[in-house]
């Protein structure tokens, strides 16, 4: 029997080589729903080979790139009338909730598409550079093409969206794609491969490779024929796929982890601040790599702010995914779970005092679901691991500051730089410590705001590289610079007489043409 979800390669379902298959959980069952093709070392080689081979015939780089948006406006109608199915699969297979589903995982995958069909139009593929007369005379001009053929490897917290940030962008630019989502949650990728080549995307330009990482996604880091590695996930992972992915110099597009500062100023408006904060951590119980999971409070205000949180944390609702009325839903896994729990452990241990949470929940009726109540550490020291480390979770660790000046050295105390946010009633003040953080986004009085249309990223051991904006569409293109000499005088390269003697002139027509002298 095929599995319920197979590898897509070439334009087609088809099942691993090896017969293999994995199944996939519902996260607030801990039940499996659904079989997977598992996806191996030999069906990489096909994906790449079909990748490769579209990319090389130009069925899709060699498109207009109006053709190629009609195209990607026609992914994001089918992901506008596909929503309501995708959305269910989606928080049945990520445990994401379905108020986050809707919003950030399917409409946020449409919009993408949307933005990067927009960009493709708007961005020149060839741009004139200044006209040059030293050495001589030339026509210069630039022109972006795609990088080839780009492996994308995705996490499991926001899984079509992700898949979108990395396929749009690709594709607006020309390339084919080999997309290895998390093997914790490889449904929707499946789909929206589906979705493409029903809206016109040629076969072998988007192939998905469910399976693990080291069967499904390292083949893809070590091949030579894939041209480009774009990863979201961890940073231990990324740091493995960069080392690889040098052994054939390819280009390598990070988006890892990240403890992000939310900085709370004392003249913060508290009923904006607090449900920010919490918001901040708690959305997608914390397992969103910008998740503001250090909050560093004003002390004059510090008391205030946690049993303000504290009451925000006790009145979230913790329940199955697609109830609508579950704030949080469950974490991804067991394994997740246990990490969670591990850290209040270390929080503990290292003298941080638990406000609330800290514990499983039990959902009744979803007793094998991987729950986890909104949990708020005080008192923790700023080097200590809780402090310091991704969890992953929803744990938040409030740390008292005493000035802005303490509030930046603590917020750069890091070494992920990926986000954080400022609160403060004096947006001039909030926008002179935002500028000092060293992180790829900083929000003003709001959080976890993303946008297609702006570039994302991170600094230090967050990342390499920038997804979205007009900066992630130029992450998937090469720049070539094209020099047309327009005298085409042999005399007026004179450069070339470094290295090339000039040719004797010919001698003068007479007589005594053709002999030579002294021969
Ligand atoms: P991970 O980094 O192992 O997984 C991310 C993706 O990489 C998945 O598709 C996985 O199959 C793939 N992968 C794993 N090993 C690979 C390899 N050797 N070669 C190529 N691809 C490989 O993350 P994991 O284990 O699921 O989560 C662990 C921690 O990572 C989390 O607790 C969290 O701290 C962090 N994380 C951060 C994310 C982010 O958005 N920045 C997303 C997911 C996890
Ligand atoms: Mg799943």
């Amino acid at each position: 029997m095929p599995a319920d979800y197979q590898l897509w390669i070439d334009g087609a379902p088809t099942d691993a080589a090896s017969g293999e298959t994995f199944e996939t959980l519902d996260p607030s069952t801990g039940q499996a729903h659904a079989t997977v093709a598992r996806a191996g070392q030999v069906d990489a080689g096909r994906a790449v080979a079909a990748a490769r081979a579209a990319f090389e015939d130009g069925r899709w780089s060699g498109l207009k790139p109006e053709r190629r948006a009609a195209v990607l406006q026609a992914v994001a109608a089918k992901l506008k009338e596909e929503a309501g199915r995708l959305v269910d699969l989606e928080v049945r297979d990520s445990g994401g909730t379905v108020r986050k589903t809707r919003s950030a995982d399917v409409s946020g995958a449409m919009f993408t598409f949307r933005t990067y069909a927009e960009l493709a139009t708007r961005l020149p593929a060839e741009l004139p550079l200044p006209f040059t007369v030293a050495p001589g005379p030339s026509h210069n001009y630039l022109r972006r093409e795609p990088v080839g053929v780009c492996a994308a490897i995705v996490p499991w917290n926001f899984p079509i969206q992700n898949a979108a940030w990395k396929l749009a962008p690709a594709l607006a630019a020309g390339n084919t794609v080999v997309l290895k989502p998390a093997e914790q949650t490889p449904c929707s990728a499946i789909e929206l491969a589906k979705l493409c080549t029903e809206a016109g995307v040629p076969d072998g330009v988007v192939n998905v490779l469910p399976g693990f990482g080291p069967e499904a996604g390292e083949p893809l880091v070590t091949s030579p024929e894939v041209d480009k590695v774009a990863f979201t996930g961890s940073t231990e992972v990324g740091r493995r796929v960069a080392a690889l992915a040098a052994g054939t110099v390819k280009k390598v597009l990070l988006e890892l982890g990240g403890k992000s500062a939310n900085i709370l100023l004392d003249d913060a408006d508290l009923d904006l601040a607090a449900d920010g904060a919490a918001y901040a951590i708690f959305f997608h119980q914390g397992q969103v790599c910008t998740a503001g999971s250090r909050l560093l409070v004003a002390r004059p205000i510090h008391d205030e702010v946690v049993a303000r949180l504290v009451d925000i944390a006790e009145r979230i609702t913790v329940g199955p995914a697609a109830d609508p009325a579950s704030d949080m839903g469950p974490l991804i896994s067991a394994e997740q779970l246990e990490r969670v729990e591990r850290y209040v452990r270390v929080g503990q241990e290292d003298g941080a005092k638990l406000a609330t949470g800290g514990h499983r929940v039990e959902v009744p009726g979803h007793e094998g679901g991987f729950y986890f109540a909104p949990t708020i550490f005080t008192g923790a020291d700023p080097s200590s691991r809780i402090a310091q480390e991704e969890i992953f979770g929803p744990v938040l660790t409030v740390i008292p500051v005493d000035d802005d000046d303490q509030a930046v050295a603590v917020a750069n105390d890091s070494p992920y730089g990926l986000a954080g946010a400022v609160w403060s009633r004096d947006s001039a003040r909030a926008v002179r410590v935002a500028e000092r953080l060293r992180t790829g986004t900083v929000w003003v009085n709001d959080y976890h705001l993303l946008n297609p249309r702006y570039p994302f990223g991170g600094y230090k051991q967050s990342g390499v590289g920038r997804e979205l904006g007009e900066q992630g569409y130029l992450e998937y293109t090469q720049t070539k610079h094209v020099h047309v000499d327009i005298t085409q005088q042999r005399a007026r390269h004179r450069w070339f007489d470094v290295t090339i003697p000039r040719r004797r002139p010919d001698p003068p027509p007479g007589p005594s043409a053709g002999a030579t002298p002294g021969a």
